[in-house]
């Protein structure tokens, strides 16, 4: 699987405790997890994507991390949230429209899950925060950087618990690899946010999988 690594560019302003910081990001071959809108079971919906600049503030922190690791562990806790914005609007737009014979099972553990992600999406917002930079909430820019496709209409109960399944599988195997990324950068505490992260997708994925007919 393909990893986004954000590769930062940085320039000091005049201010000596704050810089600015741009990101760029991209990957040439990222996974697809979606059924195509032809219900052909496959997409390629990733071919030379890249990411938009995005500019952030930075300001000098005392915490025990260098500048570049935070930066680092910023770029994967702002992937996430871009992925998890993605993933709990899909999900609450699944709860709207699923038509099942399960509908009340549908309807319900798909409330329990966006629930669940907007929850985390505000922890994630707060830790970008803790590390000094502004936490992005722009939904162009999310929609830009996710690695999941966003949501569109059509889609049956099936191919709506396939979908979700994808996609959080592909968060399981980029949180794994983010976790072991923050590990070596030295931000303990953010790793170990993003192994609660990955326990949640386990479970999530493995209720939705059981769900597929
Ligand atoms: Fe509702």
């Amino acid at each position: 699987m393909a990893i986004v690594i954000p590769v930062f560019t940085l320039n000091v302003n005049e201010r000596p405790h704050v810089r600015m910081a741009k990101w760029t990001a991209t990957s040439s071959s990222l996974p697809s997890s979606s059924p195509s809108r032809s219900g052909s079971g496959s997409a390629s919906i990733w071919p030379g994507y890249s990411f938009n600049v995005h500019t952030f503030m930075m300001i000098h922190l005392n915490i025990g991390l260098t500048d570049d690791a935070r930066e680092q562990a910023i770029g994967l806790l702002t992937q996430y949230l871009a992925d998890t914005q993605v993933l709990a609007n899909k999900t609450q737009g699944f709860h709207w429209n699923v038509r099942s014979t399960d509908f009340a099972e549908l309807h319900g553990a798909f409330e329990a899950q966006y629930d669940a992600l907007f929850a985390s999406i505000d922890k994630t917002a707060e830790r970008i925060r803790m590390l000094g930079a502004y936490a992005p909430a722009s939904l162009s820019l999310y929609a830009e950087r996710t690695q999941l496709e966003t949501a569109h209409d059509g889609v049956s109960d099936q191919d709506m618990l396939k979908w979700l399944v994808g996609d959080h599988e592909l968060l399981i195997k980029w949180l794994r690899d983010a976790i072991k990324e923050l590990q070596a950068l030295g931000d303990e505490g953010n790793a170990d946010y993003f192994i609660g992260r990955l326990r949640f997708h386990e479970k999530t994925a493995w209720l939705l999988r059981s769900s597929v007919g």
